[in-house]
């Protein structure tokens, strides 16, 4: 029999994703001049990319901010299982939306004139491609009666192995946004770029992860 744990991960989930979504919406849609006919697929996934990357860094933050000695509840700590798994889920979500919308006529900026991958999108991209696997090898270790190798598993299954696939999921954002985050006057009014903000959570985790290592 399974007991019940308290938790708040419904609550985490649901307001990450909407607040992840209304800033796309409102930087996009509101104060930029995007159709509203794209927010089905190419809005909701740079909404849905944001929730999912913000989503794991709170699954592998939230136990080293509590070493910190932040007051972090029961309820937090037991939602971590469940923000992974959301978080994987809409990481597919976004790498399935991403594949079928991979053209030039829509992501202009990742394409040479002649059709080629520019170097940044190349980078870029492997980088997102590599973080993902890791995630998903993340998720099956989980699952497996592989039982062999328990330390093989063990390492699989821990925070620093998480940790090392999201420096892949960092330059993923990186390489495709660090050009646009230095030129503030060309942010749609003035709102930092999603990969700009997916950014500085991924510092502030890292910086947490770092103190609060035990
Ligand atoms: C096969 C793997 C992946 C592919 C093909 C892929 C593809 C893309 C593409 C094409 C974009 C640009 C979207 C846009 O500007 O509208 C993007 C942005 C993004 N991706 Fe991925 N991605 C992958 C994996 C990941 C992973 C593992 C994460 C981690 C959560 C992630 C998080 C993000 C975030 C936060 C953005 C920023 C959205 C924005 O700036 O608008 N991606 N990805």
């Amino acid at each position: 029999m399974s007991i019940q744990q308290k938790n708040h991960a419904g609550k985490i989930i649901a307001i990450t994703s909407l607040l992840s979504l209304g800033y796309a919406i409102l930087r996009y849609h509101i104060v930029g001049d995007v159709s509203w006919n794209d927010f089905p697929f190419f809005i909701f996934n740079k909404g849905i990319a944001l929730t999912a990357f913000i989503l794991l860094i709170l699954n592998f933050s939230i136990g080293p901010l509590k070493n910190i000695g932040i007051n972090v509840s029961e309820g937090w700590l037991n939602s971590r299982k469940i923000l992974g798994m959301v978080g994987f889920l809409f990481v597919l979500i976004h790498v399935f939306i991403s594949m079928l919308l991979f053209k030039p006529e829509i992501f202009g900026k990742f394409f040479e004139e002649n059709g080629r991958l520019t170097l940044y999108a190349g980078l870029s991209m492997l980088g997102g491609v590599l973080a993902f696997v890791l995630l998903w090898v993340y998720n099956l270790a989980f699952k497996t009666d592989f039982k062999e190798d328990q330390k093989f598993i063990d390492f699989i299954t821990s925070r620093k192995y998480l940790l090392i696939s999201f420096l892949f999921t960092m330059l993923h954002i990186f390489f495709m946004g660090y050009k646009g985050w230095l030129n503030p006057s060309g942010w749609n009014g003035g709102l930092p770029p999603i990969s700009l903000l997916a950014f500085t959570f991924f510092i502030t985790g890292y910086i947490i992860n770092f103190i609060g290592r035990k």
